[in-house]
C-alpha cells in the first residue's frame, strides 16, 4: 500500500490466467463471468467485483485493473484519506 497526501493506493496482484481486454470493463457488471474453457467450470457468482466497485465508489474511491492473458492481473484501488475537520 502507498499513501500520499490525499489518498491510499492498494494494489492486489496475481499471476493467474489474466483477463482479456474485451472483458476488462464487463467484469465489474453484476453476474458477469468470463466464459471460456479456462473458467467455465469454476465456481463463482460474478458478484465479487460488482460489490467491491460499489463499496469503493461509495467511499469516493476508484478501482482499475491491468491484466495480460496468461500473465496475471493487478487491481488498483485508490481511496481518499479521511481528514478530520480542524
Ligand atoms: N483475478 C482474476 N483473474 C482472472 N479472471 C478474473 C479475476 N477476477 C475476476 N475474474 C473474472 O471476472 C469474473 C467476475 O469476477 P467477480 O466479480 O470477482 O466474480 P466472483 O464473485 O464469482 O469471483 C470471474 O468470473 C472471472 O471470469
Ligand atoms: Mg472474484
Amino acid at each position: 500500500m502507498e499513501k500520499t497526501e490525499q489518498q491510499a493506493v492498494i494494489h492486489v496482484r496475481d499471476r493467474g490466467i489474466g483477463i482479456a481486454l474485451a472483458h476488462q470493463n464487463r467484469i465489474f457488471e453484476r453476474f458477469y463471468r468470463v466464459d471460456d474453457f479456462m473458467t467455465r467450470s469454476r465456481d463463482g457468482t460474478g458478484l465479487g467485483l460488482a460489490i467491491a466497485k460499489s463499496l469503493i465508489e461509495g467511499m469516493e474511491g476508484r478501482i482499475t485493473l491491468r491484466s495480460k492473458p496468461g500473465q496475471g492481473t493487478m487491481f488498483t484501488i485508490t481511496l481518499p484519506l479521511w481528514k478530520p475537520q480542524s
